[in-house]
């Protein structure tokens, strides 16, 4: 009889071995059905980005790079000329991008894949569709060692038995592998760290319910799950010792978007003197954007909040919704800013750029 597959042996985005698919886990159906969704048209593409089919800055960027290659290949079955088919890949990659506005991981990725195309004039058209195949690979691919690295800082921040809190799912379901908040807590899984888990349901579209409980559950980690507004209490309680929380956008001067009740966690948690790091990949900080007050917020449908998961509609008919997707942490709410190339600490305009500078430093030595 073969074993029950846990959540985590699924992929969390590919593409299927033809290189003709992106395949994704419905991340709209879990925890009750793992159902595996092989997208081909660029609609299907956009509307599984948009309903957060496939969701978590991280693995927005993955399914957009294999996304937008997807879109290659079908241009380059109508023609052969550079400039025709540079024309359509911008507008393909322009219409991915508009799927959601504020993770910053969409348009990084989609334009690397577009300097990909931009960089090789002098190329058939098939060759271009290789090395945007490749360069989506190395997208997937730094993204595994990305996290791990966030795990190995993250771990340095912590003790053996801390109670960590988090919230919205940062998890491997957000990511192609550790998740970034949720790296920390495996990696100190493996080590024996003992963590005590408090995963915050994160309304209104339940992330920290349906898929950070779940992910960390069915891993082994002793997870507990808290509604939003219990993360005081915890806190008071002194059950936390540190705030784990992912990012969707990182300004210049560390503000921080990520899942709406974020900033409300970290202001409680300077109030109980918790730490709150940001795990933040440098593909999610935006050097061009220079505080939060710059950073588009996405709105979303008022259902969502009014009757999505409930058996009956549980707010009168015609109320107004305000359904903000994101919220800000003001960078002076923050600890420290977990990255893949080390923790940057306030004052953040001068600690970010730093990291930049090292991560451009390693990649011209390996391109050497
Ligand atoms: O709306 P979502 O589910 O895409 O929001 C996800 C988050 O806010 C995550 O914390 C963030 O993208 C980081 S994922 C590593």
């Amino acid at each position: 009889m073969s074993e029950k597959k846990h959540i985590l042996d699924y992929d969390t985005v590919a593409l299927d071995d033809e290189g003709r698919a992106l395949v994704i886990i419905d991340q709209t159906q879990l925890p009750y059905h793992t159902e595996i969704l092989h997208l081909t048209g660029q609609d299907q593409i956009w509307e599984a980005i948009y309903k957060l089919q496939v969701r978590g800055a991280p693995a927005i960027g993955v399914a957009a790079g294999y996304g937008v290659y997807l879109a290659a290949r079908e241009i380059q079955e109508k023609t052969d000329d550079y400039q025709v088919f540079k024309e359509e890949f911008i507008k393909a990659k322009d219409y991915l991008n508009s799927a959601r506005p504020t993770a910053v991981n969409l348009p990084w990725a989609l334009n690397r894949m577009e300097k990909v195309v931009l960089d090789h004039p002098d190329c058939s058209v098939e060759e271009i569709c290789k090395l945007l195949h490749d360069e989506a690979v190395a997208i997937q691919e730094e993204d595994i060692w990305t996290c791990k690295m966030i795990g190995e800082y993250g771990l340095t921040l912590v003790k053996p038995g801390d109670g960590l809190l988090t919230h919205c799912n940062a998890g491997q379901l957000a990511t192609s592998r550790y998740g970034t908040a949720t790296a920390p807590m495996y990696l100190g899984f493996e080590r024996g760290y003992n963590f005590r888990i408090f995963a915050d349901e994160t309304r209104p579209l339940l992330q920290g319910a349906r898929l950070t409980s779940y992910e960390l559950h069915d891993s082994g980690l002793d997870v507990t799950l808290i509604c939003d507004n219990m993360s005081a209490s915890v806190m008071k309680k002194g059950w936390v010792n540190a705030v784990f929380v992912g990012c969707d956008r990182v300004a210049a001067n560390g503000d921080t978007a990520n899942k709406i009740g974020t900033s409300v966690v970290a202001a409680v948690a300077k109030l109980y003197n918790v730490p709150v790091y940001i795990c933040a990949p440098t593909s999610t900080i935006d050097m061009d954007t220079p505080t939060g007050d710059e950073i588009v917020i996405e709105q979303r449908p008022a259902e969502e909040v009014t009757e999505m998961w409930y058996a009956k509609r549980m707010a009168p008919e015609g109320v107004k919704v305000y359904n903000p997707a994101f919220d800000v942490t003001d960078n002076e709410l923050i600890a420290g800013i977990i990255t893949e190339y080390g923790i940057a600490r306030a004052p953040y305009t001068e600690s970010l750029k730093e990291i930049m500078e090292k991560k451009a430093a390693a990649q011209a030595s390996k391109a050497k």
